[in-house]
């Protein structure tokens, strides 16, 4: 089979088709696959004849008949085996064209593997089995695909032998499938008859059924719009910024949108400084310009300062700038999204914070309905608001396939949770600015004579906390420290009163906890904070609020097994008896934190020893005693 690793080069990327296939084993996927490689001259005879034993071995019926689908089922075999292929993509070549197909399994729990694959394909096909016709799956299919901006399906009504070469069937499937794509927004759209071990209307045009007249499989291929997703203004995420010496210093990345030429007047975005393109330099010397497409490093005529994530584009149609979106959201995480949990977020080649703060609604992709949603699910699509700690330059997904898509990635983990296509930016956006103050943190903390500190208590209910920190703060309080204590128990009784335990109420619990910290320590204070805060994730996030040293984790370590006997509120009891449920350490978990700053054993202490180890540790980052 020809499969290339090379990624192709500049002049091939203007002639090549990126496309993905969809369907099952069931509706004839591998054998379409595996004719069209056969078709397009891409197996060798050496594999063929090894095809020809393969297909007599399975087949002894049908002694001349191959087997194509023995080709490209390596997924399949593979995969029974127990071992995941995200995507497999295989790349062939006409005299015409260059292809890379992009094999992704078909089933609803590897959407995510679909939306990879079609993410950079510029066209689907879409297999049906003539007997069945439209099924769920052809829906959910054609819904990922124009969710990640194909355009352009050509739909293969495959098996139609099976149902007598009939006109009339395949055409009741083309005008169902037609409507259908006219929903999903898909504007172009072929069908076809095809029998795809035959090789009818895949290589060659089917003498089976000469009331189709159009192309077959590959010239519709061959003669596909591979131009389409080219946006018109000129964009360049900037991957690196290039200073070998003082003498030059050039900005290199991929152009994503449109074209620049020596000359254009471009803005650096988001901070909008402008310049003119002195040179655009490549490995094969200069050009006078570039294309979407190219990667080059581009000099301007004046010094301006660039770092890498930022966007170059025309200055005559520069990129929206906003830090709040709507955008689709496939899940792609083993874990839940938690609305208000904080991810990282990457666009381009920027990265910065960000947090889905709502789940407009989630969309099942069988049916496209809207549902209610709490949280998005692997495999599952959602309309989310988004929120960004910095504005960045962006595009609409319709318009900018790479502008305007992002991944999110766990910052725990590190893992890939989710892809992300941009549909607008939020009007507040632009219409709230940060508001500067006179005074900073530090001349309110220097008027206190003390340095602002956060500490964090956490651990499982009856662990201690708020014991601890209630005689931490009287012993600082009488050393004349200006203190606050923040307490879940009370914040829920009213800023946090709307809030239960499932985890997506904790994640928003600990998060305004932390913010509300952070204004504490910001008016100078030390501030004592006692929440369970059970997930890594939030005490990660809260921590990021903070400045070098200001931040200190204390984890309050008793066993669930001393708490549960303790129970000072009797919660524990209820807990057991099934009479409230999400209790951490029963039925929510809690994690435990790794790198706390103060890890108090509370076995065998009392809380004064306890409080006193936390005073010193305060105390010892203080410097001087306080005003
Ligand atoms: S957190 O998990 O969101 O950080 P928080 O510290 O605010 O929790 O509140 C925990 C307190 O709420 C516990 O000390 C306990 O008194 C009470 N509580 C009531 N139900 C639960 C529950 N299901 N899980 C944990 N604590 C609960």
């Amino acid at each position: 089979m020809a499969t290339l690793d090379a990624t192709p080069t500049l002049a091939q990327e203007t002639n090549l088709l990126r496309f993905i296939t969809c369907g099952s084993v069931d509706d004839g996927k591998s054998t379409l696959l595996g004719r069209l490689l056969y078709d397009a001259g891409m197996v060798p005879d050496d594999q063929l004849a090894a095809l020809a034993r393969d297909s007599r071995k399975l087949h002894a019926e049908a002694a001349d008949a191959l087997d194509f689908s023995l080709l490209t089922d390596g997924l399949d075999a593979e995969r029974q085996q127990g071992i995941t292929i995200d995507v497999a993509y295989r790349y062939f070549h006409t005299p015409r064209r260059s292809f890379i197909v992009a094999d992704c399994p078909g089933h609803e729990q590897y959407t995510r593997n679909m939306a990879t694959g079609a993410s950079n394909a510029q066209l689907a096909v879409v297999l049906v089995d003539a007997r069945k016709g439209l099924l769920p799956q052809t829906r959910r299919h054609s819904y990922i695909c124009a969710l990640m901006g194909i355009r352009q399906v050509v739909l293969a009504v495959n098996k139609m032998d099976l149902v007598d070469c009939r006109e009339d069937i395949y055409a009741a499937i083309a005008h169902e499938y037609r409507e259908l794509a006219a929903q999903l927004g898909i504007t172009s759209v072929h069908c076809l008859p095809v029998v795809a071990p035959g090789g009818d209307n895949v290589g060659h045009r089917s003498t089976r059924m000469a009331w189709y007249q159009g192309p077959s499989l590959l010239e519709l291929l061959e003669s596909a719009d591979t131009t389409a997703t080219q946006a018109q203004d000129f964009r360049m995420p900037v991957q690196w910024v290039n200073r070998p010496d003082a003498s030059f210093r050039g900005y290199a990345g991929t152009v994503c949108g449109g074209r620049v030429a020596v000359g254009t007047e471009i803005v650096v975005q988001p901070a909008m400084r402008r310049a003119r393109v002195e040179r655009i330099v490549t490995a094969d010397g200069d050009l006078p310009e570039a294309v979407a497409g190219q990667a080059v490093t581009l000099t301007f005529d004046r010094e301006v300062d660039v770092s890498r994530g930022d966007v170059i584009a025309d200055a005559a149609c520069p990129a929206p700038v906003a830090d709040q979106f709507a955008a689709h959201v496939l899940w792609m995480g083993d874990e839940s999204l938690l609305p208000n949990r904080a991810y990282w977020l990457k666009i381009g080649s920027r990265t910065v914070n960000a947090r889905i703060t709502s789940i407009k609604h989630k969309v099942d992709v069988n049916t496209q309905a809207e549902l209610a949603a709490r949280r998005l699910e692997l495999n599952e699509v959602g309309y989310c608001n988004i929120d960004l700690d910095h504005a960045i330059a962006f595009e609409s997904y319709q318009d900018n396939r790479t502008l305007g898509s992002f991944i999110l990635i766990d910052r725990t983990t590190n893992a890939t949770v989710a892809c992300g296509m941009l549909d607008f930016a939020l009007r507040r956006a632009s219409n709230v600015h940060w508001q500067h103050t006179d005074l900073n943190q530090e001349a309110r903390s220097v008027s206190k004579g003390q340095q602002a500190r956060c500490l964090w208590f956490t651990g499982l209910s009856g662990a201690g906390k708020s014991t601890v920190a209630n005689l931490v703060e009287r012993r600082l309080h009488a050393l004349g420290y200006h203190t606050y204590m923040l307490d879940g128990d009370n914040l829920r009784h009213g800023l946090n009163k709307d809030l239960g335990f499932t985890a997506e109420a904790r994640v928003e619990n600990v998060r305004r906890v932390a913010e509300v910290a952070h204004l504490m320590v910001d008016a100078g204070l030390i501030v004592l904070v006692c929440v369970i805060s059970p997930f890594q994730s939030e005490r990660r996030f809260a921590r990021s609020l903070f400045g070098e040293g200001e931040f200190l984790e204390v984890f309050v370590d008793t066993t669930l097994e001393e708490c549960e006997r303790r129970d000072p509120k009797g919660l524990y009891r209820k807990a057991r008896a099934g009479e409230i449920f999400n209790f951490t350490g029963i039925d929510s978990p809690y994690e435990a934190p790794e790198h706390a700053e103060l890890h108090l054993l509370t076995a065998g202490l009392r809380a004064e020893q306890l409080a006193e180890q936390v005073v010193e540790q305060l105390l010892a980052g203080q410097g001087h005693a306080p005003r």
